[in-house]
């Protein structure tokens, strides 16, 4: 994961390089650092902990001019997170200095070859590996920085996205990228090399984003040169221009991403609609099922890869695809899918949800699926992430920049894009009627006004939160299109909150977690009018009996389930498949609440990242 910034132009770099790092930060957080060149000198400070943890460093241990930077805010992969582990890393003779994001898998066998050849390691980590043997090809053939960083690289097993410099050539900056993102912002005059456009987007929208296996030579008051790593080719870049805006990565008056997340939901999933779906005239638009419409609607099979929330979503899409367009449907995890050798045929379509569109597992998955002939469609929300063009068509989400680590508005504009995709097939397909198309046309469009008035429910669900932070374990139950919702419920709170908490269908808690029930323990319950409702309300009986305690989420007006919970939360009506995308608000509420409450960090907690670049 990691994030990389770097500059180089007329400016002074270090603002731009702190700022970018600030917004990357949601890609790592365990230490940070920035190398600055002032014309004569190379500078830097790095330390573990956050970018402010670096702020307060560097601008008193060094100073901070110069035209020329580099930055890195770190998820550890090979080194625990410390001072030295921190990036960026010099390399022996200080000429040369690096930020990286991946892993070099064969960095042990690298290291010991360079440590025969003389050099020294004060890192645990293989970025330093890395830089030593980009200067080893420098003085063994040499070249130049472009030419020792792609020889090297060549010798390289692994992912990565770099940047170099070298003082005795300061007027360029080397990148390349392989399996982790790479954007070059190009400026008048000046150039921005960054993991995603967020760091560069207030000073120009002209982008180039490497392709997987490309460097490029970033060169002030002159160009960029992109070259293909393996055979040295040049490549004609492609300036892409970005649609991302200033006030879309920044918070925006709430406390914290998550929750301005959270509260951008009804307009977020009117954003993934607009344009595709005309509710009046009974119409879907989605250039990629369009365009694909034989071959995925005659799909012998569905198989879904995802990983996290994204997977979750992905297990709602099984319920909806099966429900409205009758196509058998696997979920799998990514992670598994791509090492368990799966049957995959000519015949089947492989659907890989992914939020960032980076997920290194979800994207390896669908390269599987390709090898094998299946047709791969992504439902990205990052534009131009690596999912989306490695897979054969998609679909974006269009939710706008998800910065909180916690996924919230991806999750539910997933369900939305995929919502449509099965509208549209069981339209073509003739399994569903069209009055019941027409229908969920209507509801859908009535789903903004309903999830705003599920986030009505805050200060119920902040006093829930009160009354159960403390707890120790925490159950989620939901049956049918709801159960799903249960493991993201679930999979909110542990990874904010740090509570335990786990999700299951309901019918499945007399198999075991039933045993788990006591009056400590706090059992959310999804528990609308449509669906498994009866079922539900015994399962409710059941937890009631033994004492638990109950919040229950329930449709509006519900009295019989309000008789039995210790708390119940209110959501409209509305069709059965849409219900997930406002049952879910309250959940995500809570589990914010909570976190905030414990005083957990919301927007970064602890050993997590937002963008999982590695396996
Ligand atoms: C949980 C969360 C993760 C991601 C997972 C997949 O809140 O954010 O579980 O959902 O890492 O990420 P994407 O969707 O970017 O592939």
């Amino acid at each position: 994961m990691c994030g990389i910034v770097g500059y180089i132009g007329h400016r002074e770099a270090y603002p731009i390089v702190l700022k970018g790092l600030q917004r990357l930060e949601y890609r790592g957080y365990d230490s940070a650092g920035i190398a600055l060149f002032d014309g004569s000198e190379l500078k830097m400070s790095k330390t573990k902990g956050k970018v402010a943890d670096l702020k307060a460093r560097l601008e008193s241990e060094i100073s901070t001019n110069g035209t020329v930077g580099i930055g890195h805010t770190r998820w550890a992969t090979h080194g625990e997170p410390n001072d030295v582990n921190s990036h960026p890393h010099y390399s022996n003779s200080g000429d040369l200095v690096i930020i990286h994001n991946g892993i070099i898998e064969n960095y042990d066998a690298l290291k010991k070859e360079l440590k025969k050849r003389g050099y020294t390691f004060k890192s645990d980590t293989d970025t330093e590996v890395l830089v030593n043997l980009i200067e080893d090809v420098i003085k063994k053939e040499g070249v130049k920085l472009g030419k020792a960083v792609q020889i090297a690289l060549n010798q390289t097993v692994g992912a990565y996205a770099i940047a170099v410099f070298n003082k005795t050539k300061p007027d360029e900056i080397v990148v390349a990228r392989l399996g982790s993102p790479l954007a070059i912002g190009v400026g008048e005059d000046e150039f921005f090399v960054a993991s995603d456009a967020s760091p560069f987007i207030e000073f120009t929208n002209n982008a180039i984003y490497l392709e997987d296996g490309e460097m490029a030579v970033v060169r002030r008051h002159k160009d960029v040169r992109v070259r293909k790593i393996k055979d040295d080719s040049l490549v004609d870049p492609y300036i892409q221009e970005l649609q991302l805006n200033l006030e879309q990565i920044e918070k925006g008056g709430y406390e914290h991403f998550m929750l301005k997340e959270i509260h951008e939901q009804p307009s977020a999933i009117s954003d993934t609609y607009r344009g595709r779906m005309l509710a009046d005239k009974g119409i879907i638009r989605m250039a990629g099922v369009d365009d694909n419409m034989e071959r995925i609607a005659n799909a012998k099979r569905i198989i879904i890869v995802a990983c996290g929330t994204s997977w979750h979503a992905g297990l709602v899409a099984e319920y909806i695809f099966e429900d409205i367009a009758r196509i058998p449907v696997e979920v799998e995890y990514a992670s598994e899918f791509r090492y368990r050798n799966p049957v995959i045929t000519e015949n089947d379509v492989v659907i890989a949800i992914s939020q960032s569109g980076e997920t290194a597992d979800t994207m390896a998955a669908i390269k599987l699926a390709k090898e094998k002939g299946a047709f791969a469609f992504g439902v990205c929300n990052v534009v131009g992430s690596s999912i989306s063009r490695e897979t054969h068509a998609g679909a974006y989400t269009h939710a706008g920049p998800e910065i909180g680590v916690a996924s919230t508005k991806a999750f539910t504009t997933q369900i939305t894009v995929l919502t449509l995709m099965a509208l549209k097939l069981g339209k073509f397909k003739g399994t569903i009627s069209n009055s019941e198309f027409q229908f969920h046309l209507q509801e859908m469009d009535r789903i903004p006004e309903k999830v705003k008035e599920a986030l009505k429910s805050d200060e119920l669900i902040q006093e829930i939160a009160f009354k159960y932070k403390d707890a120790p374990n925490c159950l989620y139950l939901g049956r049918g299109y709801n159960f799903p919702v249960a493991l993201e419920g679930a999979l909110k709170l542990k990874e904010i909150s740090y509570i335990h908490a786990e999700g299951y269908p309901a019918a499945e808690m007399k198999h075991g977690p039933i045993a788990l029930i006591d009056e400590q323990m706090p059992v959310v319950v999804i528990a609308t009018k449509k669906g498994h409702y009866e079922k539900v309300v015994s399962n409710i009986q059941e937890i009631k009996s033994r004492k638990g305690k109950i919040i229950a989420v329930v449709t509006k007006g519900d009295e019989e389930v309000r008789e039995l919970a210790d708390y119940v939360i209110e959501v409209p009506e509305t069709i059965e498949s849409l219900t997930p995308l406002l049952t879910t608000i309250p959940l995500q509420l809570l589990s914010y609440h909570i976190a905030v409450m414990l005083g957990k960090n919301v927007d970064q907690p602890r050993n997590l990242a937002k963008s999982v670049t590695v396996e």
